[in-house]
């Protein structure tokens, strides 16, 4: 069960390539099968790799198990985000999250920002030029949530300021769960955390501006019909506190910023090693865009979204192969008993994403019609707790693939940057790739 409190969570968190389970999973699975035992995060554990379990898990939260991260995570994103609440006050939360990307506001609201959005990171992009793809689409999926939540526009100084500090920010939620005083790792990160702790006191300060200017400038009757953002929707229709409304914009900047994104440059990662989907791709994208041509229309539709079906097993794909999110973090509530395992009470519980081991040769599959429509699959978690942004998530992805496969063609610029679990999914070098333009 590895060392005295530490336990077994170095080895559980150490990076591996992220199209693989990890050596450590790999291992504990071959030994001891897919529901075992372990000293994880300062406590006993018990690691799920099993669907069924996990399924069980998610759906049982607040009667048999409940979301349980540990204390730096809420430390980091604050008390009151989502993330870490747990009965009324995460059901309260979850409905203004819900409210805010609900089907009806994808269809009339983020649907437009989404195309907006990524046409004006895809204009920057220069012929035959090397970059990033990871930072593009962080850039992309930074200015939607900051435009969504606060009504920042891309480009501008504050926007510009915000996102460094942002940055900076992430580095510290990073290394959280390796934040275990005395260790080794906590001394070497008491740097990192100090500068972190000082760049989410900046974004909280910027986020509270925001607020105080928001309210005054609705107590004068000035209120712009622009501001039609999740952060007058919180000033007018419910009772949060400052604090509240604080932790609730920095967790969904995090939650909508940085899954997303990955999920993004995954794809463009995945891609080039499957022409067959390219070319399926294109087809389905060209059609679409002759049907507008002849329409004479220019901003795709909720019906364009919706007859972009391959995109859509190639978003699942993606999504599969890429487990964006690893495992999750619950304690058991009682002594639980399932298929012959027992479940201690007060033992956490950590499902885990086990979807990129399904007999496929990662990087060379090609998404069919056919994949991803098990009830296993779950990238989004599950139950009271499914991911507030799945739908939106889903649909940045599927429209960024439409103009990307429109207007070019890439290549990985190095072949030696590969997806790893840190177990955030990044790529070390950012995805550097060449692009093409089509003509
Ligand atoms: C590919 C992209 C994404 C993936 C893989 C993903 C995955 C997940 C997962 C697995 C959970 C469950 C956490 C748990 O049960 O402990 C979750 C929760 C959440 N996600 Fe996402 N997410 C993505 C994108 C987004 C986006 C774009 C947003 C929008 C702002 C978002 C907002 C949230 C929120 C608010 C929660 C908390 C839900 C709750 O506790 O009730 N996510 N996400």
């Amino acid at each position: 069960m590895g060392l005295p409190f530490l336990g077994e969570t170095i080895s559980y968190l150490k990076p591996y390539s992220a199209t693989t389970l990890g050596q450590y999973m790999e291992q504990h699975i071959a030994r001891y099968g897919k529901i075992y035992k372990s000293n994880l995060f300062g406590g006993p554990a018990i690691v799920s790799a099993d669907a069924g379990l996990n399924r069980f898990i998610l759906q049982n939260e607040g009667k048999l198990f409940e979301c349980s991260y540990p204390r730096s995570i809420g430390g980091i994103l604050g008390k009151w985000s989502m993330l870490v609440l747990v009965g009324d006050m995460h059901r309260d939360m979850r409905v203004i999250s819900l409210n805010f990307l609900s089907h009806g506001r994808l269809r009339t609201h983020l649907l437009k920002e989404v195309e907006k959005h990524t046409l004006l990171v895809l204009s920057s992009w220069k012929q035959n030029s090397t970059f990033s793809a990871q930072d593009e689409a962080k850039k992309f999926t930074f200015n939607l949530m900051a435009k969504h939540i606060m009504s920042l526009d891309p480009g501008d100084l504050e926007t510009e300021q915000l996102k460094k500090e942002y940055v900076t920010f992430m580095k510290g939620v990073v290394s959280a769960p390796l934040n275990f005083p005395g260790t080794a790792y906590w001394k070497a990160l008491k740097v990192y955390i100090y500068i972190y702790a000082c760049s989410r006191c900046t974004i909280l300060n910027f986020i509270e501006g925001k607020m105080e200017e928001r309210v005054k400038r609705m107590k004068e009757g000035n209120e712009s019909l622009e501001e039609d953002d999740l952060l007058n929707w919180v000033l007018k229709h419910s009772n949060l506190s400052t604090e509240q409304i604080l932790d609730l914009i920095l967790s969904l900047l995090f939650a909508g910023h940085e899954t997303s994104s990955v999920a993004i440059a995954l794809a463009i990662y995945f891609l080039p090693s499957c022409p067959r989907a390219i070319q399926q791709l294109r087809e389905e994208h060209v059609e679409i865009a002759r049907a507008k041509k002849e329409a004479g229309e220019v901003e795709l539709t909720w019906d364009d979204y919706k007859r972009m079906e391959f995109t859509h097993c190639v978003v699942n794909e993606t999504l599969r192969l890429g487990n964006v999110v690893r495992f999750l973090h619950r304690k058991a509530l009682k002594d639980v008993r399932y298929k012959g395992y027992d479940i201690p009470c007060g033992w956490k519980v950590l499902p885990h994403n086990n979807n990129n081991n399904g007999g496929r040769t990662t990087g060379t599959s090609c998404p069919t019609t056919t994949t991803t429509t098990t009830h296993n699959f779950m990238p989004f978690g599950g139950g009271s707790r499914l991911c507030a942004g799945s739908e939106l998530a889903k649909l940045e992805m599927a429209v960024f693939i439409h103009h990307l496969i429109l207007n070019f063609q890439w290549d990985l610029a190095d072949h030696i940057d590969h997806p790893h679990a840190y177990p955030f999914v990044d790529f070390p070098k950012g995805l550097p790739i060449t692009v093409q333009r089509r003509i």
